[in-house]
């Protein structure tokens, strides 16, 4: 169908009917197939009794295939226009075959793997039956207390796009083609806007921020996706500069629609259109409908206040009606671009082989294995503690060495039976006699569980005594040659509402680490988490780091892969790790200031500085070591002065000295000395991850053009402007192997 036959469809319907094509609600309300009794999960939401549930349009979270055929197909013998309903679901990071979380996706700095590991994603949800992702959000992040991190990109905005784009690519398919082929679903871009912002990282709280800031740094990631292609985006749930973003005219239309170039649909996320009454910036549930619609929200997600309200408000206002008939419209087009009219129960399998023959099949384990093992982050490895010998007596250790909960929080489709543990992974690669393993601690220190089983219907575990658990891992490690100790945050400590103030390692992690560090042996500690957390304490008391993050199924068999040296470490952080709390928010690209300290050890006081503690952070962005070494050499700039037309090319040769191959990431920064807005002390501009051989070297090649140093100035315009560059060229954000400045000119002048 054309939109000209698709208007005419909305021409069709009732206002009852339109309003319906706006209402998301949960598999549950459907259960009964009953439309005339306000009763349970209705009478919850406050539904009134005279809502029809065969007019709705959408469905949140329901992700099996025999209920979506079986509401479809009910639903579908209900509804008078015969209009399908989209099924939409959190799949984030992996339907059944789960990924590393986004935010260690990211460290592996490679986006065509990332954007296989969306397309597997999109394959698996479509023979599920499932039409939109409610992904990828690319929230940018610089507060590792909030608990979202793990679901962001982290807090670099041009891995924040690149982010974007891929997994937009790999959901929707390339081109963005105004149908979705086969095999595809529809992303969703959230959350619109700036909700990684957050002050303090406390979850949902407000958002406050400069039109530079946002401008600059926070909108480009979503802009990106929307370029892609992105068919939805969501709304955020937090105030921007005062005003709640679902109820925010200024932003979803006035910059989401215009300047974006938007046309999908937008949706609010749960609940977040009855939330602006508690927000204080509608007085009632008229006033709601009345705001979100203005503001050009499609879809309510999961309240009352549409369906309740909308009739009124359009039968008194004509401008309301129209705005009403341009949200179906949007919401029927996508419905059309999926092929739901033709095709209600589009790309669902129903025999067994067929499922079993994509979902964890073999090739999409395969690429989950690839992307966790590039993902997960070598911090630290002193006097090559690392890679372990097969033969070589070693004693796992901790909470993580048997457990499957790896998946992280927001895998909500994923089985934890499916995960490898990290005890497996190490059993296929050393001799079974070097292999012993103890529990040692907990995974959460005993006055925080019930906080966390509340969530997971986990019964507590029964605790055993403490001390007995560490007498046993110690009489272990003292036979062993080297201690693998794997810790970490439980997987409700991130994720939605897990915002931290204090994100260390538990009390009993850490007295594990404290008495195993006497042994004087080497120790390895392997670190599950779902965000940064402040390692200063322990970072000093072991031998090695590998910073595992929530690594997916794969996990045990990555992670061991890596401690043995069969992959090679290659990430490098896309979030930075701070030494302590009173640090955050830390990242690399910030503003200037006008007394800087320039040097760590000038204690002068009247800089920028901390009088307690060093302004560097633990771990810099950018930063991951690797099993062999790699020298950069023979840096050259073509000239060091261009046009607004033209490039400069900077090559060097990078080689790798060490006796592993490997993969480099070689990453170059610019900072601009001199603009009429204050810019970054280094931002990231451009990047190549490489692949070596021992003794190998390979010249690398960056072109600096006019676009590099473009921003948006304080007169609204996007543009580059005349002077000075600094180019750094490192192996991550803090130690620059090669600096030069370069000039911007209007026209060379000889
Ligand atoms: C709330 C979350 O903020 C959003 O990311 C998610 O997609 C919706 N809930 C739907 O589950």
């Amino acid at each position: 169908m054309n939109n000209e036959m698709l208007r005419k469809k909305v021409d069709q319907l009732t206002i009852q009917e339109k309003i319906g094509q706006l209402i998301q609600l949960t598999g549950n309300f459907f259960d009964k197939h009953n439309d005339s009794v306000v009763t349970g999960p209705q009478k919850k939401i406050g539904l009134n009794g005279s809502y029809q549930i065969h007019n709705t349009g959408s469905i949140l979270n329901t992700v099996d295939k025999q209920q979506i055929i079986e509401i479809q197909r009910n639903h579908l013998l209900k509804s008078t226009h015969k209009i399908p309903l989209l099924f939409m679901a959190d799949i984030i990071y992996g339907f059944k075959t789960i990924f590393p979380i986004p935010l260690a996706q990211t460290c592996s700095w490679n986006f065509p793997l990332i954007e296989e590991s969306a397309t597997v994603l999109a394959k698996e949800c479509y023979e599920e039956g499932i039409h939109v992702t409610f992904a990828p959000m690319v929230d940018l992040v610089r507060d590792p207390r909030w608990g979202r991190v793990m679901e962001a990109p982290g807090e670099d905005t041009l891995l924040g796009e690149r982010y974007a784009e891929s997994m937009v690519n790999g959901i929707q398919g390339n081109g963005a083609s105004q149908h979705i082929p086969k095999g595809k679903l529809a992303a969703c871009i959230k959350h619109f806007a700036a909700y990684g912002a957050a002050v303090a990282g406390r979850e949902y709280n407000a958002v406050d921020m400069s039109e530079n800031m946002l401008k600059n740094f926070f909108l480009p990631s979503y802009a990106k996706g929307i370029e892609a292609g992105a068919k939805l985006v969501m709304t955020a749930f937090n105030t921007l500069n005062g005003i709640p973003c679902t109820g925010n005219k200024w932003l979803n239309r006035d910059i989401l629609r215009d300047a974006l170039d938007f046309d999908g649909v937008l949706i609010s996320d749960y609940a977040a259109i009855d939330e602006l009454i508690t927000h204080g910036y509608a007085e009632n549930q008229t006033s709601a409908a009345k705001q979100a619609l203005l503001a050009g929200v499609d879809i309510d997600m999961k309240t009352a206040v549409y369906a309740n309200e909308l009739e009124k408000l359009v039968e008194q206002n004509q401008e309301l009606h129209a705005l009403l008939d341009e949200a179906v419209l949007r919401v029927l087009i996508l419905k059309n671009d999926l092929g739901l009219f033709d095709d209600p129960y589009r790309g669902i399998q129903t025999t067994e082989e067929d499922m079993t023959s994509v979902v964890l099949s073999k090739e999409h384990k395969a690429t989950a294995l690839k992307l966790a093992e590039e993902s997960i982050v070598l911090l630290k490895n002193n006097k090559h503690t690392l890679p372990l010998s097969r033969n070589q007596k070693v004693a796992l250790i901790g909470p993580y060495a048997e457990e499957k909960a790896t998946l992280g929080f927001w895998a909500i489709t994923g089985d934890e039976e499916d995960t490898i543990t990290l005890k497996d992974g190490l059993s296929t690669l050393l001799d079974s006699s070097c292999l012993s393993v103890a529990r040692g601690a907990y995974l959460l220190d005993k006055h925080t569980e019930n906080l966390y089983d509340k969530y997971t219907d986990k019964l507590p575990v029964e605790r055993e005594d403490e001390e007995a658990l560490l007498e046993e891992a110690i009489a272990i490690a003292k036979t062993s040659d080297t201690i693998v100790l794997a810790v970490g945050e439980n997987t409700y400590q991130s994720g939605e509402g897990g915002s931290r103030t204090n994100p260390v390692l538990p009390t009993t992690q850490l007295r594990l680490i404290n008495a195993l560090s006497t042994l004087g042996k080497p120790i390895v500690l392997v670190i599950y988490g779902g965000r940064p957390l402040i390692l200063t304490e322990v970072e000093e008391k072991v031998s090695a780091i590998l910073y595992a993050w929530f690594p997916g199924t794969m996990n045990g068999l990555a992670v061991a892969n890596l401690l043995t040296g069969k992959a090679n470490p290659s990430a490098k952080l896309s979030m930075t790790f701070p030494r302590s709390v009173g640090q955050i928010p830390i990242y690399y690209n910030e503003l200037r200031t006008g007394r800087p300290q320039l040097d760590e050890e000038n204690k002068y006081r009247f800089a920028s500085r901390y009088i307690d503690q060093s302004n560097l952070p633990l771990y810099p962005f950018g930063f991951g070591k690797s099993y062999t070494h790699f020298q950069y050499s023979d840096f050259r700039l073509n000239q060091e002065e261009m046009t607004k037309n033209e490039q400069i090319k900077v090559t060097l040769t990078v080689k790798n000295t060490g006796s592993y191959s490997g993969k480099e990431i070689v990453q170059l920064y610019i900072c601009d000395k001199v603009s009429s807005i204050t810019r970054p002390v280094k931002l990231l501009k451009a990047f190549k991850k490489i692949e070596l051989k021992v003794g190998e070297s390979q010249r690398v090649e960056f072109e600096i053009d006019n676009d590099m140093l473009k921003f948006y100035r304080p007169d609204g315009s996007f543009d580059s402007e005349s002077g000075d560059f600094d180019i750094f060229i490192g192996k991550d954000s803090a130690e620059h192997l090669f600096k030069r400045k370069i000039r911007l000119v209007s026209k060379h002048t000889t």
